[in-house]
């Protein structure tokens, strides 16, 4: 039986919401879903007040998700402008440099000013309400300008994650038919620079993106760049001659804000749509709950905005509610190991979300990370992402934390909008290794193989009942692919394709995805992708991904490939595989471990069994299964002899 951490009395004592309040408020949540939401709702500032609250079903062949539905709102309206009476020179985003001599503060009126001057340029290109826009960008802060300046004018942004490389990008455009653009010449990133509009010139070479018609760089390194006349532009030359007034658009709750890349377990990346109204009310309410945000807090998340994360907890839940957001441009490890603690004594954070990958890899060093700082203005600490163990928790409290600052294990995904099963800081005894309870509006469920919804302790497929503001409505184009990788799995339930454990006291466990999913550090992979990027190299006849337990990674990536005959295997094709889907893919998809084999195991009608081979690579052979349907059986004994780092 693990410890229980109770809540601190100097969280206590201040805290939003105490455990009374979460089990009366989440009563009414869930008795009165209506009721509860129209009176949540008003948190967000609407043009046109909405009438009608909830109107979902999760009815196989009629999934339909709308919430506030005659509502209209602007998202960077209530991210900026709202708090101008105010707020105006509150801090909204405190930016720290990859190089630690450097920072930025920048108001709400700054910000406002620097959002609209971006939005008349983008109208000035002939952008406006529902075109598409992709931003490949680094960790600046026009990157957030970039997003809300998109909102503000109705365009729907689709963020692509620094680390794709430009197959991936060129595949994100042209599903969501982008018209524009928004990279920067470099990226900075650990003391080195990333080629981020070179990447995008790659992607948009041989008129691989037909749709796309304008390239806007932002200068960050100065780095030198090529450049195409009539294509690209320079995002301050843009900006040059307009107004520093724009009007926020009307928009309808259920007009799309963004559209999110993400990986499935088949197929290409998937378009998950969130819309404006719910999405709004879901985030700023999570960030405000979850991490009990007070007033004149120094709030960090520090995920990449090319994340979910970084999009509902660094842009606008926070911005939403008039929060100071840190962005951090740099790595938690440069330039030393102690970086993370060092910025919250720089900048007095209180609130610190991070993910596991980064407290293992701090971790890893011992109680380095702790040394160059005190942490003493921590109050609250976060963790997203994947599980986390109990070892690294308990060194997070106690490292990072300095035994005092409680830790929100959040669990959610892309699909969710926003944090579905968190502790809250003044309510929640914590268990090292437990997402806890959920929030507020969301009932989870867990169910066997048959979707029977299993009572009291249990495990199974971790499923929603029913619908909250921040789900996502639907796949890019492809609504019935909605249907079926969600619903169809489960009748009647959103499937999250997570497994979970319940304990007697109600908390969950999550226990990892139950599908084709890796999560290597934090970061969510397809095996098909990878698989697809394999078979593209010429010496590459079949290959098979799957996880294997990694001690820094949370999952690592181990490839089984089989060679095209007459291929001659030797550790240099190996080493040139892996680059190949570095620059295919991504680097966070480069395989850990290459398995080079003459066959697969494949069942009769030729499907290859992954149960086995994920079992070689987690070094576990005494329970393989049955293995009689296997077409070859002796291909499994030559695997196990044979597999990497025995
Ligand atoms: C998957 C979603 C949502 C933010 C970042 C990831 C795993 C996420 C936790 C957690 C255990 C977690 C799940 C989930 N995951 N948070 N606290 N404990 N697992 O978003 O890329 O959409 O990945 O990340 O497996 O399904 P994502």
């Amino acid at each position: 039986m693990s410890q229980l951490y109770s809540v601190p009395e100097h969280i206590k004592a201040k805290a939003k919401i105490d455990n009374d309040g979460y089990k009366k408020l989440y009563q009414q949540s869930i008795d009165d879903p209506e009721g509860f939401w129209s009176e949540h709702g008003q948190r967000i500032t609407w043009f046109t007040p909405y009438n009608k609250v909830k109107n979902t079903s999760f009815e196989s062949g009629k999934v339909s998700v709308k919430w506030y539905e005659d509502g209209t709102l602007n998202a960077c309206y209530n991210c900026v402008d709202r708090h101008l009476a105010n707020n105006a020179d509150k801090t909204a985003i405190i930016w720290e440099g990859d190089d630690p001599s450097v920072d930025k503060h920048i108001t709400y009126r700054e910000l406002h000013k620097e959002v609209s001057r971006f939005a008349n340029g983008l109208k000035k290109l002939g952008i406006g309400k529902g075109d598409r826009v992709a931003i490949y960008m680094p960790m600046v802060p026009e990157a957030a300008y970039a997003m809300l300046a998109c909102a503000r004018i109705g365009a729907v942004h689709s963020v692509i994650f620094g680390g794709f490389s430009p197959n991936a990008i060129a595949d994100r455009i042209n599903d969501c038919q982008a018209k524009a653009i928004i990279t920067a010449d470099e990226g900075r990133r650990g003391g080195s620079t990333i080629g981020l509009k070179a990447n995008v010139d790659k992607a948009l070479s041989d008129d691989a993106c037909p749709s796309l018609e304008h390239s806007i760089v932002c200068r960050v390194t100065e780095g030198e760049v090529e450049w195409t006349e009539g294509r690209d532009v320079w995002w301050h030359e843009l900006v040059g001659e307009v107004s520093d007034e724009c009007q926020a658009e009307v928009m309808n709750a259920e007009d799309p804000l963004f559209i999110l890349y993400t990986s499935g377990s088949t197929g290409k990346p998937k378009g998950v749509v969130h819309t404006t109204g719910g999405y709004m009310v879901y985030a700023s309410m999570t960030h405000e709950y979850v991490f009990d945000y007070q007033e004149d807090e120094v709030y960090w998340c520090a995920a990449d905005v090319g994340w979910i994360t970084g999009h509902s907890y660094i842009v606008y839940g926070p911005l939403a509610n008039g929060a100071t957001t840190l962005m951090f441009e740099g790595v938690p490890t440069y330039p030393g190991v102690g970086r993370i603690g060092e910025i919250v004594d720089k900048h007095k954070v209180n609130i610190l979300y991070t993910a596991p990958t980064a407290i293992r890899a701090l971790m890893a060093k011992g109680d380095e990370a702790a040394k160059t700082s005190t942490r003493e203005s921590l109050r609250i600490l976060g963790s997203v992402g994947e599980p986390i163990n109990p070892e690294a928790w308990e060194w997070y409290h106690r490292a990072i934390g300095n035994g005092k600052c409680p830790i929100m294990d959040t669990w959610w995904q892309t699909e969710n909008g926003g944090i579905l099963i968190t502790p809250l800081p003044g309510a929640t005894d914590l268990k090292p290794g437990s997402a806890t309870r959920p929030f507020f509006g969301i009932q989870p469920a867990l169910v066997d193989s048959e979707g029977n919804i299993q009572e009291g302790e249990a495990e199974g497929g971790l499923v929603i009942k029913d619908s909250w503001p921040g789900q996502m409505r639907t796949l890019w184009g492809d609504h019935e692919r909605f249907e079926q990788t969600y619903f169809s799995t489960f009748k009647g339930m959103y499937f999250s394709g997570d497994g979970a454990r319940r304990d007697s006291d109600g908390y969950y466990w999550i226990t990892g995805r139950m599908d084709d999913v890796l999560n290597v550090s934090g970061h969510r992979l397809g095996t098909a992708e990878i698989e697809s990027a394999l078979v593209a190299h010429k010496a590459v006849a079949e290959a098979a991904v799957v996880g294997y337990p990694h001690d820094l990674k949370g999952q690592g990536i181990y490839v089984y490939i089989t060679p095209v005959e007459g291929v001659e295997v030797t550790d240099e094709l190996t080493k040139e595989v892996r680059n190949w889907v570095r620059s295919e893919l991504s680097p966070i998809a480069t395989p850990d471990l290459i398995h080079w084999t003459t066959g697969l195991p494949k069942t009769r009608s030729g499907k290859i069994m992954r149960r086995i081979l994920r079992k070689i690579a987690a070094n576990e052979y005494e329970n393989l299964g049955d293995t009689s349907t296997l077409a070859d059986p002796s291909v499994v004994d030559s695997l196990i002899e044979n597999r990497m780092n025995k």
